[in-house]
């Protein structure tokens, strides 16, 4: 199968080069900003990694801003790349606040010694236009526990006072989270930490806080987990913990990893980050894509690497937990709409297509392609690779409800995301058809509602 085929219509991918984390969300005048970290010249060794670009008007058909990057890692401050951090809409503009990372050359761990951590500001009128770049934050400004990992910042404000979070390693190789004040948003001091009561994790990167209703939850992605149970195996995870009743985030909290859930049980899903927009919608973006794991996600020779999922927009669920659901706007997408009883089959002539089953029954699956199940009995989930060339590695994923009541499946080009009992469960893999066509198997009690889905994408590069 040719490459171009691959290209999401829903997904938001690099034109060539790599992708990992959003960046920078934001709702400006009306527009839709996703920033995120981007090496054009990937694969090519230690390319440059900087910010990468899109805007929209709808969440839905995307465009890119510039060819090239819009922050640049071109100071000093930020000689090993300009790394992730956070977009705070302000009277006039935006602030961007993300960490200059530097590696110095010379035989050192990188982690006690031989990096700086530095956060950087940019102001923009638009989001397009990146004013002069001024560091806020040196190592020797984080408090002395920590070690040289300390980034990813995410800047909020309470009433007249700015907080920032930022993600660390502390000396004794724990995951924590510094919070920082300030009055201007300009000079910070240090303000405490959200740990953990029990180690959990040796750093904690792209910190983040959602509140709703009154509630905060921390959202943070702890590395060195893979020895977990639940972990499958992976060193890096994305979750969250409900911030007990009564204290906040910015008062500094011990909180209970216990209640750490994942906000997907899929392949491929890290570095999530959210934001309010206009209309006072959570959104959710997070990379489809892990730093570290056996699955390929560039087969047969692509020349571009990961995307992102789609804007889900986060609400409050029962027990602290939080859903998940893919917003309205992409219902924009839906052309010709199909039906498909049980044991039924229906081929499309492209690979995407929104699944909707209401009333899921016991157990069920839709096969995609004969490659990849999704299936449901008694409350598990599983994603099944039946054949490796579409899986590239990636093998079974199962994750568990009370019961599956439904299902919406999004199915595109090379990415797919499964959102169960209205968001209460996802799970995203990407996924490498090797045919022309998408055929849809299904065996269950229930009716699918098929929509072929059109290209969000179309004229973005
Ligand atoms: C997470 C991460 C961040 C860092 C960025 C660098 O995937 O490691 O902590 O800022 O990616 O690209």
């Amino acid at each position: 199968m040719p490459h171009g085929t691959w290209r999401n219509g829903f997904h938001l991918m690099p034109p060539t080069g790599w992708l990992n984390d959003p960046n920078g969300l934001c709702q400006l005048g009306g527009t839709y900003h996703v920033f995120h970290q981007y090496s054009p010249d990937w694969p090519a060794p230690s390319a440059p990694r900087g910010w990468g670009h899109f805007a929209s008007d709808d969440l839905v058909h995307w465009r890119a801003v510039g060819d090239g990057f819009a922050i640049a890692p071109d100071t000093p401050d930020e000689a090993s790349g300009a790394y992730s951090g956070c977009a705070v809409p302000v009277e006039g503009g935006v602030r961007i606040y993300y960490t200059g990372n530097v590696k110095e050359a010379g035989d050192f761990d990188y982690v006690r010694d031989g990096r700086r951590s530095v956060q950087i500001l940019v102001e923009s009128p638009d989001g397009c236009q990146m004013g002069e770049k001024n560091v806020l934050l040196r190592n020797a400004d984080y408090p002395a526990f920590c070690t040289r990992h300390v980034r990813d910042p995410k800047v909020w404000r309470e009433g007249d006072t700015w907080w920032m979070i930022l993600g660390a390693r502390d000396v004794d190789d724990r995951g924590l989270v510094l919070v920082l004040r300030s009055d201007d948003g300009l000079r910070w001091e240090n303000a405490g930490t959200v740990r953990p009561a029990e180690p959990f994790g040796y750093m904690w990167e792209c910190p983040d806080r959602v509140e709703l209703e009154g509630r905060e939850w921390l959202s943070f992605c702890p590395q060195g987990m893979q020895g977990l149970p639940w972990a499958n195996g992976i060193r890096d995870q994305a979750g969250y913990v409900p911030v007990a009743a009564g204290s906040r985030v910015s008062e500094g909290a011990v909180v209970d990893a216990g209640a750490f859930r994942r906000w997907d049980c899929g392949f491929d899903f890290y570095a999530p980050q959210t934001f309010v927009d206009e209309s006072g919608r959570t959104i959710l973006i997070a990379w489809m894509g892990l730093p570290e794991a056996d699955f390929e996600s560039a087969p047969d020779g692509m020349a571009w690497c990961h995307c992102l999922t789609v804007p889900r927009e986060v609400t409050a669920g029962a027990g602290g937990a939080l859903l998940q659901r893919p917003v309205a706007e992409l219902e924009a997408l839906r052309g010709a709409r199909h039906e498909l009883a049980a044991g039924g089959t229906l081929e499309l002539a492209e690979h995407r297509a929104d699944v909707l089953l209401a009333g899921a029954g016991r157990a069920g699956s839709l096969v995609l392609d004969d490659a990849l199940a999704i299936s449901w009995e008694d409350g598990t989930v599983r994603l099944t690779f039946a054949d490796d060339r579409v899986g590239c590695g990636r093998d079974e994923r199962a994750a568990s409800v009370d019961a599956v009541r439904d299902l919406r499946v999004l199915v595109d080009s090379s990415a797919v995301e499964v959102f169960v009992n209205g968001g209460e469960l996802a799970l995203a893999t990407r996924w490498f058809p090797r045919s022309e066509r998408l055929t849809l198997v299904q065996r269950g009690q229930a009716l699918l509602h098929i929509w072929e889905m059109g290209d969000g994408m179309a004229g973005t590069y």
